[in-house]
């Protein structure tokens, strides 16, 4: 009999010939959480889906309470005690809540889906978590978040004595991330044994009780959480240490580059009066809570949402950004928040992927594509953003998702924008990646493109912006320069509009 919950022994798993776990381990006791770590790309969601049923290994065994076992789908595994919130959302969007929780396990009465029971189970679930939503909506309605929090409940209602949490909170709010946590100090304490994904520090820190790290799918080490530090993690993750976490500031802002004058938006939710300069060079970054409209505010400079007043100047000439394609043709960009729902092309391969944004100009004078070029640029964008894949053929849904998120990041780089607007350029990328991000926007600001960044982690925005302006509650409460403000004073600015402090989500 072994002393812990779950034991994976010596797993290994090729892809066409490519090995991405070779020989690795994991035992996880029961009543506590085990996080796995690695850069992205390391394995730690393949080894999740072996365990899981959805890839087969190519050798190594699973253990559940001392027993072997091998599940040959995820339906075995969820019958047999292990459930999984997956790192890409995979949900049925035109049916209800509930459906999507109890699909293929339906209460029934008779030969009849039992509605009521089932609408009864799922508002018990959720008054369990602290969850405000209505079983019956159905799921298109829903935020980003609010999905995820679905799902999160979806593999809690199994009753799992194994729960894998893959990038779980990677578009959740502060608030619901602070329920998650409360949900899985529940768990725990009834002895179920939580493998949590993240690549956000703070959150390995708060939740674990031990750690494994992966590098290049190999087992590098397991380590109780007292004993670590974060450059001890990062040191295994990356095999050195990486030194500076920001790159030097090195772009100098020139000569106001663009003017926003009194922007209002036509449709809730409500961005009032937001007027701004940005410098040609500059890396102005976007603070403020949740809901304060960082991301509305980016979506009406690139002209994805209506503007019921106000201007926008380019080079002091007033421009037109009424709908996305004429933003592109004043040579905006925007990287969104929810690329991976919004920007994959899953079944094309990466050169699509990177260059379907800008395919106009590889066209040559028949019409034609010129692939040689689109192979070159994005050869040149696996490079530069250190994307790891076999060659550019591969299929995006093949890669993982942490890399999926660097090929949509480049394909907007590609079309050469002069305005580069970044919502949450970070989220979902490991600690080393993170930093060849950072360069490339530094270097992009170098040359004379400017940059609005928006970022809910503070220390990014602190290490690489020449300003931040600070968003509450829809309007604009100030802009700072970076290198005089601090933490406080960013927050105090973000709380200035709210009505009732008590409703601020922190
Ligand atoms: N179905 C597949 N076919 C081919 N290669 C794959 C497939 N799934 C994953 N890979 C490759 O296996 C490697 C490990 O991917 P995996 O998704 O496990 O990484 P990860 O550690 O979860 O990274 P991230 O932090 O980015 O999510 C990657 O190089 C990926 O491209
Ligand atoms: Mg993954």
């Amino acid at each position: 009999m072994h002393d812990y919950l779950l034991g994976i022994e010596s797993l290994s798993k090729s892809f066409s010939g490519i090995k991405v776990l070779d020989n690795v381990h994991l035992q996880v006791r029961s009543g506590t959480v085990h996080s796995l770590m690695g850069e992205n790309g390391a394995g730690k969601s393949t080894m999740m889906k072996c365990l899981f049923g959805i890839y087969r290994q190519d050798s190594g065994r699973f253990f559940l309470e001392g027993e072997e076992f091998n599940f040959i789908d995820p339906k075995h595994a969820l019958e047999n005690g292990v459930s999984m919130v997956h790192q890409e959302l995979n949900q049925v969007t035109q049916r209800t809540i509930s459906d999507n929780i109890w699909l293929g396990r339906y209460p029934r009465k008779g030969f009849f889906v039992d509605e009521k029971a089932m609408y009864r189970a799922s508002r018990e679930l959720f008054a369990r978590l602290g969850i405000h939503l209505d079983p019956n909506l159905k799921l298109d309605a829903l935020s980003v978040s609010q999905r995820q929090m679905v799902e999160i409940a979806k593999a809690v209602s199994y009753e799992a004595k194994i729960i894998v949490l893959d990038e779980p909170t990677s578009s959740l709010t502060d608030n619901e991330v602070r329920m998650l946590f409360d949900i899985i100090r529940v768990l725990r304490s009834h002895g179920v044994g939580i493998i949590y994904i993240s690549h956000k520090m703070d959150e390995i820190f708060e939740v674990s009780d031990e750690v494994t790290v992966l590098r290049d799918g190999q087992y590098i080490g397991t380590e109780a959480i007292e004993n670590l530090d974060m450059e001890r993690i990062v040191n295994m993750m990356v095999g050195r240490d990486l030194g500076h976490r920001f790159p030097p500031r090195t772009n100098v802002p020139g000569e106001i580059h663009m003017k926003v004058s009194k922007i209002t938006t036509k449709y809730s939710p409500i961005i009032r009066d937001v007027s701004f300069e940005l410098r040609r060079g500059e890396i102005l970054g976007i603070s403020g809570l949740v809901g304060a409209g960082r991301t509305e505010l980016v979506e009406s400079l690139f002209g994805a949402r209506t503007l019921e007043s106000g201007e926008i100047y380019i080079d002091g000439r007033k421009i037109n950004n009424s709908t996305a394609q004429k933003s592109i043709g004043n040579r905006f960009a925007l990287l969104t928040e929810e690329r991976r729902s919004t920007g994959l092309y899953p079944v094309a391969d990466i050169t699509f992927n990177s260059t379907i944004a800008n395919v106009k100009s590889y066209r040559g004078a028949i019409g034609l594509l010129d692939d040689k070029s689109m192979t070159r640029d994005t050869e040149t964008q696996i490079d530069n953003m250190r994307i790891k894949t076999p060659s550019y053929k591969e299929q995006i849904r093949d890669l993982s998702g942490g890399n999926q998120q660097k090929v949509i990041i480049g394909r907007w780089l590609l079309t050469d924008p002069d305005i580069l607007l970044l919502d949450e350029p970070t989220r979902g990328i490991d600690v080393g990646a993170k930093f060849e991000i950072y360069q490339l926007i530094i270097n992009l600001a170098r040359e004379g493109k400017s940059v609005i960044m928006v970022s809910s982690e503070m220390p990014e925005l602190i290490g690489i912006t020449n300003r931040i302006m600070v968003m509450s509650n829809g309007r604009m409460a100030g802009i700072v320069e970076t290198e005089k403000t601090n933490q406080t004073e960013i927050f105090n600015l973000a709380m200035k509009y709210l009505i009732n402090s008590t409703e601020a989500e922190i």
